[in-house]
């Protein structure tokens, strides 16, 4: 192993820039090896190939930085969705990535991805070349690690959100909705719902009812709270519903979410006679500088992957497990998301504390004021 090459795919996320930091520190200066940056993700290995050979000196200044300095993207060639919801991986593309990377002299890659990414990463290993991935994703959502990075950088972003919300929402005696990110799982929207004290907490794992979100409401202000806050993830759904889409995607997994924090603005103000208000978080989740953890986390993964390309394994994800760094097998890690228990910890200690996660069998809340 001469020459590592490093990609970034998918959505990004905070602390991409100091894995990939910790990549070039770790390869070139422990182990003096080169690394080559693609661009674009696997991208860049198509056609005129997008490459760069990184140093040190590239890499300074980058471990608060957002973003990625080597570019992404979430479609590309190597993935393609049929009508009917089935993922193709065209062999031509891999083929042509493959006599791309034998020219350059890259002997095998470091992929920072999340699932998607992570399949395509895999895809690679049955080639023949050797992979190892590091897990990336504000949602939280792979299987076989405790977290991704850029995860609490994001979380953090959600609590600020909410603490603000708060102010605001008590001053106008309002319910202000906050739409988070989080296709299919609900971590960021938990959390943070619980770090930010929110009244009501809306996930994916859970369908809810309308009625027993307004009934929350309701209680509240018997009880002499008038204003309320509520944090939905963006893939939620009522039970009657489907999840809500921007585009017109069909089974394409890219196909963008949104617009379920504005139809419960609506139907809460329709139903209540509150005022309502609906702020969408976006993107402020996913850009600019991530956190000390992940920063650190970061670190870890980064210098790790290394280290398991130069020892010789393959097929892997580096992985945070309990406090330490370990390996799980590619193939497992893709196998599967990983979502909120619907009768897990976490959503125990939401109702314990009064949070309500508007399933219509939750214990509808008649309490007595406190
Ligand atoms: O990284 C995953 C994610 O954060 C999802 O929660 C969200 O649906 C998606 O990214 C949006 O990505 P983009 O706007 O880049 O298509």
């Amino acid at each position: 192993m001469k020459t590592i090459g490093l990609v970034t795919g998918g959505g990004d996320a905070p602390a991409l820039n100091a894995v990939i930091r910790a990549v070039v520190k770790t390869g070139v200066g422990e182990y003096g090896v080169r690394v080559i940056g693609i661009e674009d993700s696997f991208e860049g290995l198509l056609g005129e190939t997008r490459t760069r050979e990184l140093t040190p000196v590239d890499v300074r200044g980058l471990l608060p930085r957002g973003g990625t300095i080597l570019g992404t993207r979430n479609k590309g060639r190597f993935v393609q969705y049929k009508p009917d919801g089935e993922v193709v991986m065209p062999e031509s593309s891999f083929r042509e990535a493959i006599q791309n990377l034998e020219r350059l002299g890259i002997d095998g890659m470091i992929v920072l991805g999340g699932d998607g990414t992570l399949a395509i990463a895999a895809e690679f290993g049955k080639y023949g070349i050797p992979v190892v991935g590091v897990p990336k994703t504000i949602d939280n959502d792979l299987a076989h690690t405790d977290l991704t990075f850029g995860f609490l950088t994001a979380l953090d972003i959600a609590t600020e959100a909410l603490d603000r919300l708060h102010t605001t929402a008590e001053s106008h005696d309002r319910v202000m909705i906050l739409e988070v990110m989080g296709r299919h799982t609900g971590w960021i929207a938990i959390h943070s719902g619980l770090a930010g004290g929110a009244d009501v907490i809306l996930i994916p794992e859970i369908p809810f009812s309308i009625d027993a979100v307004c009934h929350k409401i309701r209680e509240r202000e018997r009880c002499g709270s008038d204003f309320s806050i509520i944090v939905v993830a963006e893939g939620a759904r009522e039970t009657t519903g489907e999840q809500r889409y921007l585009t017109q995607g069909g089974s394409d997994v890219s196909a963008r979410l949104g617009g379920i924090g504005y139809y419960l603005r609506d139907e809460i103000e329709a139903r209540t006679g509150k005022e309502a208000r609906c702020v969408v978080l976006g993107h402020l989740q996913r850009g600019g500088s991530p956190n000390a953890f992940d920063r650190m986390l970061a670190t870890s993964f980064g210098a790790y992957a290394v280290r398991c390309l130069m020892q010789g394994d393959r097929d892997v994800m580096v992985a945070l497990h309990a406090s330490d760094i370990i390996t799980v097998p590619l193939a497992e890690a893709i196998l599967g998301i990983k979502t909120v228990p619907p009768a897990g910890g976490l959503v125990r200690t939401a109702r314990d504390v009064g949070v309500s996660l508007g399933a219509p069998d939750e214990p509808q809340m008649d309490v007595e004021c406190e």
